[in-house]
C-alpha cells in the first residue's frame, strides 16, 4: 500500500468521476435523484447530518470510500483506539477518546490502562469543582468564589471557552468564568479591573507550562493577587486562588503550586484534543461536573459510531470524504464554518485550531512531501451576521467556497418569535447557495413585480445567482453538553480520516516552533540588543517599536 494516495487507484478512480459529472450543477443533481435527502442524510440518534447539498452524485460516495479504505481508515482508526504510537514524529499514543470513556473496563485494554489516571482526576475535578459550586472553597479571606479565570492559549483556551459559551444556559448563577490567552495587557488588564482578588480563582492551563502568553499572565495575575492578600496572606492565598491543569507537574510545582492543586494531564493528550481532559476545568466549574460528563458521553457516543458503523453510514468518515472530494477534486481552497446559534460563536475559532493545526501540513508521516494540498483554510462566523457581511462573495462573488452550517433546533435562550426565523434563515442560505436563480427565474420574479422591460434588461445581471455551492447542514435538537461533544467529537474523527487519507500525522505541530524561536530572538533586539543577523525589514520595524513603543 502506497503512502501517497494520489497514486492509489482509488484516487486516479475519483479524478475520472471528477470529469464525468464535476459540471453538474446541484439543481441537476437534485432532478436526478428525488430522494436525494433520503440517500445523502445521516442520523445519529437524534443528530442529523444532510450532506445532500454536496456535490457528489449516485457513484460519489462509493468511490469515495474506496478511497477510504486504500488509505486503510479503518486500521488507523483501530490503531488509534488500541493505544498504538501513531504521533510518530512524537513518539506518543493518541489517546483522547480515554479521557470521554465512561465504561467501568479498562482503555485502550488491560495491557495498558490509563483509565485509573482518567478517573482519579475526574474525581479530583469532581470534588473540587463540587466545593468552588457550593461555597465550601473558601479565599484567603473566607469569601467563597465568585469569579473563575482560565489562563491559557491554544488548545488550553479555545476548548473550554467555545463549550463554556455553548452551554452558558446551564451556568451557575454566582459562578462567572473568564478566558484569558492574549499577551496583550489589554485583555487581562480590564478584566481584573472589574475583579475582587478575594473571591478570584485563577486556573493555569498548560500542558507544557513552558509557553510564554500563558505564563506572563500567570505571573500578572499571582502579582495582582499577591499584591492584595499581602505578605502575611501569601502562602493561603497560593493555595486557594490558583490551580493548575498541565503534564509538567514540577514545573507548576515551581511557580508555587502545591500537588493538590495541580491537575495532571499526559503526554497522550494533544493540546487540540484536551477539553475532555482537566483542561475543562474552568467548564466544569461554570456547567458542574454532571454536565461535564454528559459532554463527555456525547463525545463517545461519537466514537463509538466512529468505531462500528460501516464506512458508508459513519459520519467522520463521511464528512472527511466530502471534504477532500471538495478540496482535492473540486478545487476548493476553504471551509467556511457558519454556526447560527450565538452561543457557537467561538466553534469557528475552535476548529480552525483543530482542522490546520491537525492538517495544515505538507509533509507525509513518513517525511515526504505531500503532492496534492491538504487541509483547506477553515474560516467563520455567526451565519446570520455573515448574512450581513460576508455572505454577497458566497452567493456571487465567483469562488467555490463549501460551507458547513450548524445549528440547534431549540434554543436555550427562548424569546417569543426569534427561533423561527433563525432556522427559516439558516435553512434558506444554504438552499440559495445551493440552487441560485436563473435568468430565467430572476425575469419572472421581475415580470412579476410589474417591471418594465428596460428596467429588467437594466437589473437583471445583478439578479442572477449561479448557485451550486456545496453545504452541509448539522442539525442538533438542542444545544446541551451531550450533542455539544457529539458535535466536537465528529469534527475531532472527522480530521483524523482526512489526515489518514491525506498520509499526515494529525497530532504534531512542527510549524508552530520557527515564530516562537524567533519571538525569543528579537526580544533583545528590541530591548536595545543590536542584531546585524536581521533581515532588513524586521530591523525596520524594530527601530519603530523602539522609537513608539513601550517595551
Ligand atoms: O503553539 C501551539 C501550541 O503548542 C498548541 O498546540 C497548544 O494547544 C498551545 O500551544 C498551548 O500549549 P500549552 O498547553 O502547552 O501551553
Amino acid at each position: 500500500m502506497t503512502l501517497d494516495i494520489t497514486h492509489s487507484d482509488a484516487w486516479q478512480a475519483l479524478l475520472a468521476h471528477r470529469q464525468a459529472i464535476g459540471s453538474k450543477h446541484l439543481r441537476e443533481l437534485f432532478a436526478l435523484e428525488p430522494q436525494r435527502f433520503e440517500h445523502l442524510s445521516c442520523r445519529l440518534g437524534d443528530f442529523l447530518a444532510d450532506f445532500s447539498k454536496q456535490r457528489i452524485a449516485t457513484e460519489t460516495l462509493p468511490l469515495l470510500t474506496a478511497l477510504a479504505r486504500a488509505a486503510d481508515v479503518e486500521g488507523w482508526r483501530d490503531r488509534m483506539f488500541a493505544g498504538e504510537t501513531i504521533n510518530v514524529s512524537e513518539n506518543r499514543a493518541v489517546l483522547h477518546p480515554a479521557l470521554r470513556f465512561m465504561g467501568t473496563g479498562p482503555f485502550p485494554g488491560p495491557e495498558r490502562d490509563v483509565m485509573p489516571d482518567v478517573r482519579a482526576v475526574r474525581a479530583q475535578m469532581r470534588q473540587f469543582s463540587e466545593r468552588v459550586r457550593s461555597g465550601l472553597w473558601r479565599g484567603y479571606s473566607g469569601e467563597a468564589i465568585r469569579h473563575v479565570v482560565n489562563l491559557g492559549i491554544g488548545g488550553s483556551d479555545l476548548g473550554p471557552k467555545m463549550a463554556a459559551r455553548a452551554l452558558s444556559a446551564y451556568d451557575h448563577p454566582a459562578l462567572h468564568v473568564h478566558f484569558v490567552s492574549n499577551l496583550d495587557g489589554a485583555q487581562l488588564a480590564p478584566l481584573l479591573e472589574t475583579l475582587d482578588p478575594r473571591s478570584t480563582l485563577f486556573i493555569i492551563a498548560s500542558k507544557t507550562f513552558t509557553t510564554q502568553e500563558t505564563l506572563r499572565n500567570a505571573q500578572t495575575a499571582r502579582d495582582w493577587l499577591l499584591a492584595a492578600a499581602g505578605p502575611e496572606n501569601e502562602a493561603a492565598a497560593l493555595a486557594r486562588h490558583f490551580v493548575a491543569v498541565t503534564a509538567a507537574p514540577a514545573e507548576a510545582g515551581l511557580f508555587g503550586l502545591s500537588h493538590d492543586n495541580i491537575f495532571t494531564m499526559w503526554d497522550w493528550v494533544g493540546g487540540r484534543y484536551s477539553l475532555w481532559s482537566a483542561v475543562g476545568l474552568a467548564l466544569a466549574l461554570a456547567i458542574g461536573m454532571t454536565q461535564f460528563e454528559r459532554l463527555l458521553s456525547g463525545a463517545q457516543a461519537l466514537d463509538k459510531h466512529f468505531q462500528e458503523a460501516p464506512l458508508e453510514r459513519n459520519l467522520p468518515v463521511l464528512m472527511a470524504l466530502i471534504g477532500i472530494w471538495n478540496t482535492n477534486f473540486l478545487g476548493a481552497s476553504t471551509l467556511a464554518i457558519l454556526p447560527y446559534n450565538e452561543s457557537l460563536r467561538s466553534l469557528p475559532g475552535y476548529l480552525q485550531q483543530l482542522e490546520m493545526e491537525s492538517n495544515g501540513k505538507m509533509v507525509n508521516r513518513n517525511g515526504q512531501p505531500l503532492s496534492c494540498q491538504p487541509n483547506p483554510i477553515v474560516w467563520g462566523e455567526i451565519g446570520i451576521n455573515g448574512q450581513h457581511a460576508f455572505f454577497q462573495l458566497l452567493h456571487q462573488g465567483g469562488w467555490l467556497i463549501p460551507s458547513d452550517f450548524i445549528v440547534a433546533a431549540t434554543s436555550d435562550y427562548p424569546l417569543p418569535g426569534h427561533n423561527g426565523p433563525l432556522l427559516a434563515n439558516c435553512l434558506a442560505q444554504s438552499a440559495a447557495l445551493a440552487f441560485g436563480r436563473t435568468e430565467a427565474e430572476a425575469r419572472a420574479e421581475l415580470e412579476l413585480e410589474g417591471r418594465s422591460a428596460a428596467e429588467i434588461q437594466e437589473v437583471l445581471p445583478y439578479k442572477v445567482f449561479a448557485g451550486n455551492q456545496p453545504a452541509t447542514t448539522l442539525l442538533l435538537p438542542r444545544l446541551d453538553p451531550y450533542h455539544l461533544g457529539l458535535l466536537i467529537a465528529l469534527y475531532e474523527h472527522k480530521v483524523f480520516v482526512q489526515g489518514v487519507i491525506w498520509g499526515i500525522n494529525s497530532f504534531d505541530q512542527w510549524g508552530v516552533e520557527l515564530g516562537k524561536k524567533l519571538a525569543g530572538r528579537l526580544l533583545p533586539a528590541l530591548e536595545g540588543t543590536p542584531d546585524d543577523g536581521l533581515d532588513d525589514s524586521t530591523r525596520g520595524l524594530i527601530a519603530y517599536c523602539r522609537r513608539h513603543g513601550q517595551l
